[in-house]
């Protein structure tokens, strides 16, 4: 008899043919929105699952689980997993580094443009039928080119983003990371490192890539907002809760800062209410990875997963390392 597997959100129909060719296959097409007691009563029997980063696996989840080896999330990011835990009860965890790195990082950069020359703020201008007369200053944003960026976690993603404003944008590239890139990392990302401070007072753009944890909560709030110059936007590609929303929004409203750009937000897909009435901030719904060709290569890399461990005992992108399977 084939292992089951439980697939939590709807995905690629190849990507499910794929796993079909190994497996019991138990989808969810139709999206249907489960609560931890669903999605507990769901994985009964479940030998694999792949989630998004909407669905916890905790401690709870895997005591009620037994069946379960291995959960493969459907994203680089992996806060909706208690590691740990996971580990404790011999359940392989995995992630989809690499594959979404230059698509994250292509948006990251759209996300800065979009903001600094104030592009969605001008097109519901157009879109509200008030362009009468043209002006000098309308819509007049920061410069990108040759300014200086300031990245705050340097790890592939960051990396992509220096490189693209380094080389393509003659920009000044600054960062602060948990570690210090190597010599010859730095040069190929034309990026210094500074102290979290100096960041914030120098740059003239600052984008957030620091992977969501108790230590990066809130890595932004009122007090480092306060440190940025009044003419900088801030751009949040990495997690809800890596920015204070309620005290950026409030700094957005006072024009204590030029503008944000933001992809992720504390308690989404619900949105802070504050966001959504001030001008200066492009809102986009965590969708940094979404082209076609990049959620196939994630899905079908949690997919592969799926298959690597439950046919040969190992996962191709592990996030802990199991001492045996159970
Ligand atoms: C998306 O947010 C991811 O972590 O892949």
């Amino acid at each position: 008899m084939k292992p089951s597997v439980f697939v939590g959100r709807p995905v690629f129909e190849e990507v499910l043919d794929s796993l079909r060719l190994h497996f019991d296959v138990v989808d969810n097409q139709a999206d249907a929105l489960f609560t931890p007691a669903e999605l507990i009563a769901k994985l009964q029997g479940q030998a694999g699952a792949i989630t998004t980063g909407t669905e916890r696996i905790d401690a709870a989840l895997l005591a009620a689980c037994p069946d379960l080896k291995v959960v493969a999330n459907m994203a680089v990011g992996f806060n909706n997993f208690d590691v740990p835990a996971m580990t404790a009860a011999g359940v392989q965890a995995t992630n989809t580094p690499d594959v979404l790195t230059e698509t994250t990082a292509d948006f990251g950069f759209a996300l800065l443009m979009a903001t600094a020359r104030r592009i969605t703020e001008s097109e519901h201008y157009v879109r509200a039928g008030l362009w009468k007369n043209w002006r000098y200053d309308m819509f007049a944003g920061a410069e990108v080119h040759g300014s200086t960026l300031g990245i705050i976690g340097m790890g592939r993603i960051g990396q992509g983003i220096a490189r693209r404003a380094a080389h393509g944008f003659g920009m000044q590239v600054i960062y602060h990371n948990r570690s210090h890139l190597s010599p010859e990392l730095e040069a190929q990302c034309g990026a210094r490192y500074v102290s979290k401070q100096e960041l914030l007072q120098t740059a003239d753009h600052v984008m957030l890539v620091v992977p969501y944890s108790a230590e990066s909560h809130h890595t932004i709030g009122a007090a480092e907002l306060a440190l940025m110059k009044p003419s900088a936007t801030l751009v949040n590609i990495a997690r809800g809760g890596i920015v204070d929303d309620a005290a950026l929004a409030q700094a957005l409203k006072e024009r204590r800062i030029a503008g944000a750009g933001l992809d992720v937000y504390e308690g989404e897909p619900a949105l802070n209410p504050a966001l959504l009435s001030v001008p200066n901030v492009v809102l986009t719904p965590h969708i940094a990875s979404a082209t076609i060709k990049t959620r196939k290569a994630m899905a079908q890399l949690a997919a592969d997963n799926l298959i690597a461990y439950l046919s040969q005992g190992k996962a191709l992108t592990p996030l802990n390392a199991l001492v045996e399977r159970r």
